[in-house]
């Protein structure tokens, strides 16, 4: 170590370094900082003893309160749930209209089933509702099966041809009228005329001449299911076809595979997958999508 010798000019010690005649002073860090520095120390040694602190390769030291950050999470979950509680089990014994008349009730429903019909239903039915072919609007107010809260419910609740649930809506399909299975096959041209004939009811630019062929045919062959004027007929989930609405597409193409191929869409059973509250609430929030009845 040099030397020590002070500066002449402020009369600190240096402490020997020099650059190009410049001296370094040998000032002592201020008090203020030294205590914080201090109080730092003394926090971070309470802290390790008490949190999770020193990463210990494949584990880390534990800290005495046994706080992580899971815990925490279960426990907030815990609160939320006992929070909810009183709400669902109101849910549960309520009737659907004593749910929709409680405005308390009726927004923990709307919040529950926006929830459960993100998780559930988006695939098929489109994330407000809107649909994609073959899956239905929910957000409308045309109904295959019907758009009460009840209808809504059960529709839910026990699927539409589901395999697994004896209490499914019926599996009357449309029949595959290009096959022997159809109660009576219809040849190439028929099914052409009875397009054109559907496709007159709601709109002007089917082929006339097609149209008024495909009329009788329509009413032998179709009206028994879908009514005398195509208004449809949600005994048997049959849609109507003078709407405008298609569940499988309007183009006279689409019309001639529908009828062609026939179709029976399956929405699944709810019964086993979800509890009766989360079907109740699944129920109120697709009926106050906009088309409840
Ligand atoms: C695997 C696809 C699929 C999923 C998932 C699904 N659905 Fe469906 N849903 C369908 C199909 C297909 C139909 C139409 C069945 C038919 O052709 O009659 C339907 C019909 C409906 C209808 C009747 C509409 C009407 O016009 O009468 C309601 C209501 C409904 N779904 C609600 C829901 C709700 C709520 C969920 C979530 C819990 C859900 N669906 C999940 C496929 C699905
Ligand atoms: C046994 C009852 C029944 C008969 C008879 C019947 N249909 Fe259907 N039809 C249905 C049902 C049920 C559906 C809905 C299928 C589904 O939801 O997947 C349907 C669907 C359709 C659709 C699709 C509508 C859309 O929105 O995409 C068309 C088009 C149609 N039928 C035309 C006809 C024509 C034309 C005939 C006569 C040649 C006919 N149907 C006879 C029951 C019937």
């Amino acid at each position: 170590m040099a030397k020590q010798e002070k500066d002449p000019v402020s009369g600190v010690e240096t402490t020997g370094h020099e650059w190009d005649g410049i001296k370094e002073l040998n000032n002592p860090v201020p008090r203020w900082w030294l205590y914080i520095f201090y109080v730092c120390c003394a926090w971070s040694l309470v802290y390790w003893v008490l949190y999770p602190a020193w990463p210990m390769g494949t584990w880390h030291t534990a800290g005495i309160l046994g706080w992580t950050q899971r815990v925490e999470v279960e426990q907030k979950i815990a609160d939320a749930k006992k929070a909810q509680s009183g709400f669902t089990d109101r849910i549960a014994s309520s009737s659907l209209d004593d749910i929709r008349k409680a405005p308390d009730l009726l927004n923990f429903a709307l919040a529950g089933g926006k929830a459960a019909f993100g998780v559930n239903c988006v695939p098929c039915h489109g994330a407000g509702g809107q649909g994609n072919p073959g899956f239905p609007n929910l957000a409308d107010d045309k109904w295959l099966w019907g758009g009460t809260l009840a209808d809504i419910y059960t529709t839910i609740k026990h699927g539409i041809r589901a395999t697994d649930d004896a209490e499914t809506r019926p599996g009357v399909a449309m029949p595959a009228w290009a096959t022997d299975s159809a109660p009576a096959k219809l040849t190439a041209a028929q099914i052409s005329d009875v397009a054109d004939y559907v496709l007159s009811l709601s709109t002007k630019t089917a082929d006339a001449a097609g149209a008024t062929r495909g009329a009788p045919i329509f009413a032998e062959n179709c009206a028994a299911c879908h009514g005398d004027k195509a208004q449809g007929n949600q005994d048997m989930g049959a849609p109507a076809l003078s709407d405008g609405i298609w569940l499988y597409g309007g183009d006279k193409k689409t019309l001639v595979e529908t009828i062609s191929k026939g179709r029976a869409g399956v929405m699944p059973s709810w019964t086993k997958r979800l509890d009766d509250p989360t079907i109740k609430q699944l129920a109120v929030y697709v009926h106050e999508l906009g088309g409840g009845k």
